[in-house]
């Protein structure tokens, strides 16, 4: 399956670094390592060099073993054995065997177990693909691999996480995707394009961004970078009514200004309702669908502090209570309140509880969060 490859956009030193680099890449066939912070855009510079290269015409294959249990993704990667476990009716091929001669991009590589490391090593090693539940290898195919991760990977060696010989093996080509706060030149030609695909997408008139906009783009620190950025232009779009974007069309924390409380945007409350929706109707987790999605920058915090904030209208403020609203179990609870604390998602649980009668101190055990009832901090 060959995705279809956007372009990298960027003038700056930084990118056209990058670049280069690429090309280089390309150019051989050796494996590359791409690091980089989350959103920068490691897999569109690994599809970039699977396109510019010699197996351009072959097969290109994306896995992200992130979150994916160890038994599955070894079956994903090299394939199973008909009957090799319930429910394994034929023999099917791995993803290694479906990109013969082609690219393997594997992303989050950082994230797999010590157990997968080693069967990844060997097949680098070999080329020989042992499917699960066969004795023995049972065939060879010439894939190149592209590894992507966002993790620090000498530290992770240093504390025992990654095999020292596998980031060798894997690190014969690397290529660092810088941050998108260290090449902000390229941040106007990014909201250009950005602006242009939203607006072809949701079929509305290009809005302009005024410059005191545009400031607080290039302006921001982007800790979710390239993705973060198209995420708040899609946002500006959807909820944009008249033809201009100002600051007061952005998300606060591209204002600089410490906030307290933030203002819900339409465009912000449609994508945490419907998650919220999700989560009510039990089909997700909190863990799937607030906590994933945030850590990879697909929400933010508005959004999550927003569905914290729908979860304790219902719950009268009850922290505790919002556990089995969320999909999650009892034993989550302090899991649950430290992730709301270090990202500053907790909000005052007072303000949701009815003044119904008096009895207050009575009800103090059921809120535990009063843990919380220190001001809300701000976050800038
Ligand atoms: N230089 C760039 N030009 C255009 N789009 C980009 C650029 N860098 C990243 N993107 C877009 O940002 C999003 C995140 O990129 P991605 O490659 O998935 O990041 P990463 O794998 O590093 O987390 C994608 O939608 C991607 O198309
Ligand atoms: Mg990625």
């Amino acid at each position: 399956m060959v995705l279809p490859t956007g372009r990298l956009i960027g003038s700056s030193e930084l990118m056209r670094a990058l670049e280069e680099d690429l090309r280089d890449a390309a150019r051989s066939d050796a494996k590359v390592l791409i690091t980089g912070e989350s959103g920068v855009g490691k897999e569109l510079a690994a599809r970039t060099i699977h396109a510019f290269s010699a197996r351009s015409s072959g097969p290109l294959v994306a896995l992200n073993s992130a979150g994916v249990p160890d038994t599955l993704l070894e079956s994903e990667l090299f394939g199973h054995m008909r009957g090799s476990f319930t429910g394994a009716y034929r023999d099917r091929p791995g993803l290694f065997e479906l990109a013969r001669g082609g690219t393997v991009l594997l992303d989050e590589v950082g994230e797999m177990s010590l157990r997968m490391q080693s069967l990844l090593l060997r097949f680098l090693e070999t080329g020989e693909i042992q499917p699960v539940g066969s004795d023995r290898p049972r065939t060879r195919v010439d894939v190149r691999v592209i590894a992507m991760t966002n993790r620090r990977l000498l530290e992770q060696i240093a504390n025992k996480a990654f095999r020292e010989d596998l980031y060798y093996r894997l690190n014969v080509i690397h290529i660092i995707v810088p941050a998108l706060r260290d090449r902000r030149e390229d941040i106007p030609a990014l909201v250009e394009q950005f602006l242009r695909s939203a607006v072809q997408q949701y079929g509305i008139n290009p809005p302009e961004v005024t410059p005191e906009a545009m400031s607080c783009f290039t302006d921001y620190h982007w800790p979710g970078n390239v993705r973060e950025l198209k995420n708040v232009i899609e946002r500006c779009v959807v909820r944009s009514r008249s033809q201009r974007i100002t600051p007061e069309d952005l998300p606060t924390e591209l204002l600089g200004a410490p906030v307290v409380t933030t203002p819900q945007t339409p465009a912000v409350q449609s994508i945490a309702d419907a998650t919220f929706n999700k989560l009510v109707r039990g089909e997700e987790s909190f863990w799937t669908a607030v906590y994933s999605p945030f850590m990879s920058r697909d929400l933010t915090r508005a959004d999550v502090r927003r569905i914290v904030t729908l979860g304790l209208e219902r719950t009268k403020g009850n922290y505790r209570l919002l556990l089995n609203l969320f999909n999650m179990g009892p034993t989550d609870y302090k899991r649950f309140l430290n992730f709301l604390r270090k990202y500053d998602c907790q909000l005052p649980f007072q303000a949701f509880r009815v003044v119904r009668n008096e009895k207050a101190e009575g009800e103090a055990e059921d809120h535990p969060a009063a843990d919380f009832a220190s001001p809300v901090r701000s976050s800038g």
